[in-house]
């Protein structure tokens, strides 16, 4: 058999998604070009699991890196998470992203095409699915996205429906991720932002450890219960396990595939601060902030087809979310 190439391996989602391969008998192979990312995120996948990953540190948009990597591992598989992915920085610098996000994922497929592997794994965000009405389902119409970064994923999830339709040997399965939060029970690998969070559950842990003063919470004037905006968080272990099963899938089948991974429960931004709270035993202060540009009130998934055509659901509650987003923040000071 051979390995699986985790494109971003070192980064947030692709370090637990190399856990759980692992933990489930698949070779990994990592390529991360380390630009939002720690070289020692390989040591704490060993740490975790007793087996030390293979890591080429490159840039998969490099087509020679790319396939010295090819010419040395037999890839049978390809989950590509390597990516930029801050909306704001998105808006400044559209044709950074276009450029990083569409090359790599060409670059990829062209080598991938070369050496005969026909597996790929796309992380593509629930963030296609624009301003639809929730639940949102993987045959909705999808586009109307809000910043270049969600374009991207639009766009590469269309390339990649186009490349399976016209190789029927190719097999390709989208996976739309909802809110990942919450790290590796251990504290060793966790989502580990540089500079000011964007994100909520990032910045709520950096409030709890002292590094900022206070939350703002961005609109309470949305017309959801308590008028903060919805999402569906959840954690990113369970995210993982998703991709696990995700693979299975793209290994047995040819075809595009689309699934959602969320948990099909939406949760406010008042309601996760004071999930983080009690299941910490803290206080996290906060004050309303208008609106940020492009928030949507409602986002959470229809989560049927993955319980059926995977077998996978999500399992870990907001407090398992919020218990171990809390012991990596710990573990980082
Ligand atoms: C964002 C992106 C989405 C991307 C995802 C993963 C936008 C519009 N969407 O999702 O495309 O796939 O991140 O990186 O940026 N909030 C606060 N205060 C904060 C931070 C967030 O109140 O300091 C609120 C937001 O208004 C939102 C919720 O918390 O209602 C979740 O925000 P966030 O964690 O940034 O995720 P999304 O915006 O859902």
């Amino acid at each position: 058999m051979g390995k699986i190439l985790l494109t971003g391996g070192c980064g947030f989602i692709g370090s637990h998604t190399a856990v759980e391969l692992i933990n489930e008998g698949y070779e990994i192979v990592i390529a991360d070009d380390l630009s939002n990312s720690s070289r020692d995120t390989v040591d704490k996948i060993e740490t975790i699991t007793g087996k030390r990953p293979l890591f080429y540190e490159i840039d998969v948009a490099d087509a020679a890196a790319l396939t010295a990597l090819f010419a040395e591992q037999p890839i049978d598989a390809v989950i590509h998470f390597a990516g930029f992915k801050a909306v704001g920085e998105s808006v400044e610098k559209p044709l950074a992203y276009y450029r990083n996000n569409l090359d790599s994922t060409l670059t990829l497929l062209e080598t991938m095409s070369r050496y005969g592997t026909k597996c790929f794994v796309f992380s593509s965000s629930a963030t296609v699915y624009g301003d639809a009405e929730p639940p949102f389902s993987e045959e909705m119409k999808t586009g109307g996205c809000t910043n270049p970064y969600g374009w991207t994923k639009y766009m590469i999830e269309q390339i990649l429906k186009d490349a399976a339709h016209a190789d029927p040997s190719l097999s390709v399965v989208l996976l739309r991720y909802f809110n990942p939060v919450g790290a590796h029970e251990s504290g060793l690998i966790g989502e580990k932002p540089s500079g000011i969070p964007n994100n909520l559950m990032p910045y709520i842990s950096q409030v709890a450890a002292g590094i900022r003063d206070h939350l703002n919470v961005f609109g309470n004037d949305y017309p959801t219960p308590d008028g903060t905006c919805i999402r569906d968080y959840i954690h990113v272990v369970d995210l993982a396990k998703g991709h696990v099963a995700a693979l299975g899938y793209g290994l047995a089948h040819t075809g595009a595939e689309i699934f959602n991974l969320g948990t099909g429960r939406g949760s406010s931004v008042l309601e996760m601060i004071r999930a983080f709270e009690t299941a910490n035993h803290l206080t996290i202060p906060f004050e309303i902030a208008p609106r940020r540009a492009g928030d949507l009130p409602f986002s959470f998934a229809k989560t049927e087809k993955a319980e059926k055509l995977l077998g996978w659901k999500a399992q870990k509650s907001l407090t398992d979310m919020c218990r171990d987003a809390w012991t990596f923040e710990k573990s980082c000071h």
